[in-house]
């Protein structure tokens, strides 16, 4: 320690050798001057010189690999990236049936949202781990950001919009507003859908992870199992307690 405080000394010392030349007159200075400039002009034409140099071969070596005849890029053949032609896909979306042309590519949230205008359900990361964009496929919930339309057609899909009656809404969409379940509301959809879906689970006896007893029949349901069971799904207003609360009272309506 000692001799590291001594080298941070040392390295502080100021230098007591070889000081920089001070101008003590005017011809001395010129002549400094001249030295840098020149050097200084020097070290420019270098500059630009290597600089036309490299940019030249850059841009020869891209003009003669990358720019392909009209002929030869009219007679090149379909890439590997080619995505597939769109052709009609039928879906029933909130038991309305729907025929959209879709590339293979596109995504379930994107068809809802972009194709059949249902922007109920949210795109938050569009990589599978918000849980933004749930959606119940054949009353299962899915990420449909992870989800190709195509691998939906002939299955019932629900939305948010298609949970609410003709004259009240779901049990679930009530508690949600009764116990504070949401502030923006951006991750509400999903929570939603998840929380449909969730009631059904337990309804049928799914273990989650935290399940303790896998022979007890109904799934004893603690707080900790409802926070597992919602754990896909994340609310960055942090509304879980109102969350966990509607869930309960959904329980006991459903
Ligand atoms: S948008 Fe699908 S999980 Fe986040
Ligand atoms: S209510 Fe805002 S993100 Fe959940």
């Amino acid at each position: 320690m000692r001799r590291f405080h001594r080298m941070l000394m040392y390295t502080n010392r100021k230098p007591t050798r070889s000081p920089p030349p001070s101008p003590t007159n005017d011809d001395q200075s010129d002549a400094h001057q001249d030295d840098l400039s020149l050097a200084g002009s020097a070290r420019r034409r270098f500059l630009l010189g290597s600089g036309v140099l490299t940019g030249g071969l850059a841009a020869a070596r891209y003009a003669g690999a990358a720019a392909p005849s009209i002929a030869e890029s009219r007679d090149a053949p379909a890439t590997s990236r080619s995505v597939g032609a769109a052709r009609p896909v039928r879906l029933t979306v909130n038991q309305h049936d729907y025929v959209v042309d879709l590339e293979p590519r596109v995504t379930l949230l994107d068809a809802l949202r972009e194709y059949l205008g249902l922007t109920g359900t949210k795109k938050g990361c569009d990589r599978g781990q918000c849980g933004a964009c749930t959606v119940l496929v054949d009353g299962r919930r899915v990420n449909s950001c992870l989800t190709l339309a195509m691998a939906c057609e002939g299955q019932p899909i629900t939305t948010v919009e298609g949970l609410a009656g003709e004259t009240a809404l779901h049990p679930v969409q009530q508690a949600f507003i009764e116990h504070d379940g949401f502030q923006c509301g951006y991750c509400t959809p999903g929570q939603i859908c998840s929380a449909v879906a969730l009631l059904g689970e337990l309804r049928a006896g799914d273990p989650s992870a935290v399940t303790t007893d896998l022979a007890r029949m109904p799934v004893e349901i603690t707080d900790d199992e409802l926070r597992e069971r919602m754990s896909g799904n994340i609310c960055r207003c942090g509304a879980y307690a109102g969350i966990v609360a509607a869930l309960r009272q959904a329980l006991q309506h459903g």
